[in-house]
């Protein structure tokens, strides 16, 4: 358990583990160290926990959707992620009284031509050979499943156990029933140092507000900002990889769809109270969130080509995040380059997804034990130069 001791400006506190970095995943983490396991965890968070990526994150949950030709590795790992997803939100609301916000509507995969669909095609092959249970939809078929759907929908693919959340309260739940855990967060301060000793260990932490945290494990959980206060051999090697989303509103609540909708242009994500999240564009701009009347064209447009009724609804917010990229873009998952240090980084495109399935292996790989998914591909350290 966590015990802190010194004044308000310089304390000392010795725990079990300490997260550093409060978004979904890091609170994933934190909340499963310490009501699963018993353990004495403290989160260090720079700004407000799930205010960063996980406050943008759309929600999707689409592995096959999702699903890249030459990727079987991250296939497993994100049809695990989604599988893990029902039993992690109703604990979760249970733990902590709130809504999680996990709605199963499925997605469909459309194509607007005849060229996406001939390459939706091959898409669909790619993924009955990988024996997901996805099903041809034909257009008309595709308007029986969702009427609103423009008149150029040239077919698509149904994924059926695909869904979505609402991020936003994933994390409040999260912060919730870490709180009712004993987790200790300590919001607005900054790692600036690692402890280490001398024979390439991490021990925890120092923070901007002096405090030093002794831990027998340091889980990275930093999103695109990595660690630059370890040393080099030890960072994740991770790049911000801007994306804009417009969350817009129906007016009487309704929903202009029940599927997630999802063109090579555009993704809707519909919410079960009538929001509707559209996401997202990929942009490689470093730490820049600035939100450009280009983005928010590009989605809008994309999203009316689709599905009309988008036109109907109320503008809420248009705002950038900033997706961790690896240089694979694939996740970092897995012991670090020092003892002690356990990196969960470097989701891209996925980490609301595989929130819930990282905080069960980094359970175990703190516990000593074999995770309950394959991560060597996900090595944190395959990017080393070996000399
Ligand atoms: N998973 C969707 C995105 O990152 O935009």
């Amino acid at each position: 358990m966590s015990r802190i001791a010194g004044n308000e400006q310089s304390h000392r506190i010795a725990t079990d583990v300490v997260v550093v970095g409060a978004g979904i995943v890091g609170l994933a983490v934190a909340w499963r160290l310490a009501a699963r396991r018993g353990l004495g965890v403290v989160v260090v968070d720079r700004g407000v926990p799930g205010r960063e990526a996980s406050w943008v994150g759309a929600g999707m949950l689409a592995p096959a959707t999702e699903a890249q030709f030459g990727e079987q590795e991250l296939l497993a790992l994100t049809l695990a992620g989604n599988a893990c997803w029902d039993g992690f939100a109703a604990e979760l609301e249970a733990a902590s009284g709130l809504p999680a916000g996990l709605r199963r509507c499925g997605t469909l995969h459309l194509a607007l031509d005849r060229d996406e669909a001939e390459s939706l095609r091959r898409l669909h092959r790619f993924q009955t050979d990988a024996g997901l249970p996805v099903e041809w939809l034909t257009p008309s078929r595709a308007r029986e499943l969702e009427p609103g759907l423009a008149p150029a929908c040239a077919g698509g693919i149904l994924s059926p156990h695909e869904g979505e959340v609402d991020p936003r309260q994933t994390c409040a739940a999260l912060l919730r029933a870490c709180e009712r855990a004993g987790v200790h967060v300590l919001a607005g301060d900054e790692v600036v140092e690692a402890l280490l000793d001398g024979d390439g260990a991490i021990r925890g932490v120092v923070t901007t507000s002096g405090t030093r945290i002794d831990a027998g494990h340091v889980v990275l959980a930093t999103g695109a900002w990595g660690a630059p206060w370890l040393p080099a051999a030890a960072r994740p090697p991770v790049r911000p990889v801007k994306g804009q989303i417009v969350n817009l509103a129906h007016p009487a609540g309704e929903r202009i769809a029940e599927h997630n909708v999802w063109t090579p242009g555009i993704y809707v994500v519909p919410r079960a109270d009538g929001r509707v999240c559209l996401g997202a564009t990929v942009e490689e701009m470093g730490f820049d969130v600035t939100v450009t009347a280009g983005g928010v064209h590009e989605l809008l447009r994309e999203a009316y080509r689709v599905l009309p009724a988008v036109a109907e609804l109320d503008f809420v917010e248009a705002i950038a995040g900033l997706r961790p990229g690896s240089p694979d873009n694939m996740p970092l998952l897995g012991r670090g380059a020092l003892d002690g240090l356990i990196v969960a980084t470097g989701h891209y495109r996925n980490g609301i997804l595989l929130a819930p399935i990282t905080g069960d292996v980094v359970a175990a790989l703190v516990a000593g034990e074999e995770p309950p998914v394959p991560i060597s591909r996900f090595a944190p350290d395959r990017f080393a130069v070996r000399t």
